[in-house]
Order: C-alpha cells, then sequence, then structure tokens
C-alpha cells in the first residue's frame, strides 16, 4: 500500500488541503487532484516545459517538483493570471498570430512569455527566442509564437 501524506498548498489563491502519495510529484497533485489541467503533462521529465506554472512567481517545471516541497510557496497556474493586462495582452497576439494549433504547449508558452515581459519590455527577437527556448512546440515552427510575444511586448510598453 502506498503510503500517503496531508498537504497544504496554496493554488491560485486558494488553501487546498489534500492526501496525495508520499512523493506526488506537482503536476500529478494539480491535474489529477485538484482538476486544473492547463499545465500538461508532455514528457514528464522536465525537457518540454508543457508543465511550466509559477512558484512564487518564477516559472517551474510542475513536473520536476516535489508537491510537499511547495507547501509554504505561492502556485499559480495560467488559470490565476487570465484577467492580468499582459496575459491578456499575450492571449491577444496569440490569437491574431495563428501561435495556438493544438494548443498542448500554450500555456506552458505564455506562463514563460509572461513571466520575461515583466523584466523585458522591448526585446528582441533573439532575446525571446532564448527566453523561450525550453519550452518546445511541435506544431507551429515558433515563428508564429515569437511574433506574438514581439507583438505583445511592444503593446505593453506603450
Ligand atoms: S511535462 Fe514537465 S517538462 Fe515536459
Ligand atoms: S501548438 Fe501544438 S505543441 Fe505548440
Amino acid at each position: 500500500m502506498t503510503a500517503k501524506e496531508v498537504l497544504t498548498l496554496d493554488v491560485n489563491g486558494a488553501r487546498r488541503e489534500i492526501e496525495v502519495a508520499c512523493g506526488e510529484i506537482l503536476l500529478t497533485v494539480l491535474r489529477d487532484e485538484l482538476r486544473i489541467t492547463s499545465p500538461k503533462r508532455g514528457c514528464n521529465q522536465g525537457v518540454c516545459g508543457a508543465c511550466t506554472i509559477l512558484i512564487n512567481g518564477v516559472p517551474q517545471r510542475s513536473c520536476l517538483s516535489l508537491a510537499a516541497n511547495c507547501q509554504s510557496k505561492e502556485i499559480r497556474t495560467l488559470d490565476a493570471l487570465l484577467d492580468d493586462g499582459r496575459m491578456r495582452k499575450l492571449q491577444d497576439s496569440f490569437q491574431g498570430n495563428g501561435a495556438v494549433q493544438c494548443g498542448f504547449c500554450t500555456s506552458g508558452m505564455m506562463i514563460t512569455a509572461w513571466h520575461f515581459l515583466e523584466t523585458s519590455d522591448q526585446p528582441t527577437a533573439t532575446d525571446i527566442r532564448s527566453a523561450l527556448s525550453g519550452n518546445l512546440c511541435r506544431c507551429t515552427g515558433y515563428q508564429k509564437i515569437i511574433d506574438s510575444v514581439a507583438e505583445a511586448a511592444q503593446e505593453t510598453s506603450q
């Protein structure tokens, strides 16, 4: 029988108390226990970036994060950012540029881009490529995503 532990997590501003298997990863807790499915399970080994969320405001791969280690931290998924102005600009530009195809990478891409634009208001295409280099997309060829982030950056800086 798998040993269990009770965790208290701050997820998207709500205190969640939950019993999980000892050593459970955060991605599994979010998706399978709390039914928050915006972080995607891609590679499940830290390579693709599809599971990216914010932990204490910093993008992290939830498939590599032990849930128990996140108890005193702020966990935020894309869902918590949807009304944020910078995120809205990214949503509009991704949509306008056709940067969302299957959508599997989109949540992780947007969180990474949102955090990047927090400190980079006039990034070059090279800057954007570098910032997003840990997020893989199998559909778009990346250019539409780069263009979208550049457009959002331009609008944010106006
Ligand atoms: S699912 Fe976490 S990096 Fe791919
Ligand atoms: S839109 Fe399909 S993986 Fe990026």
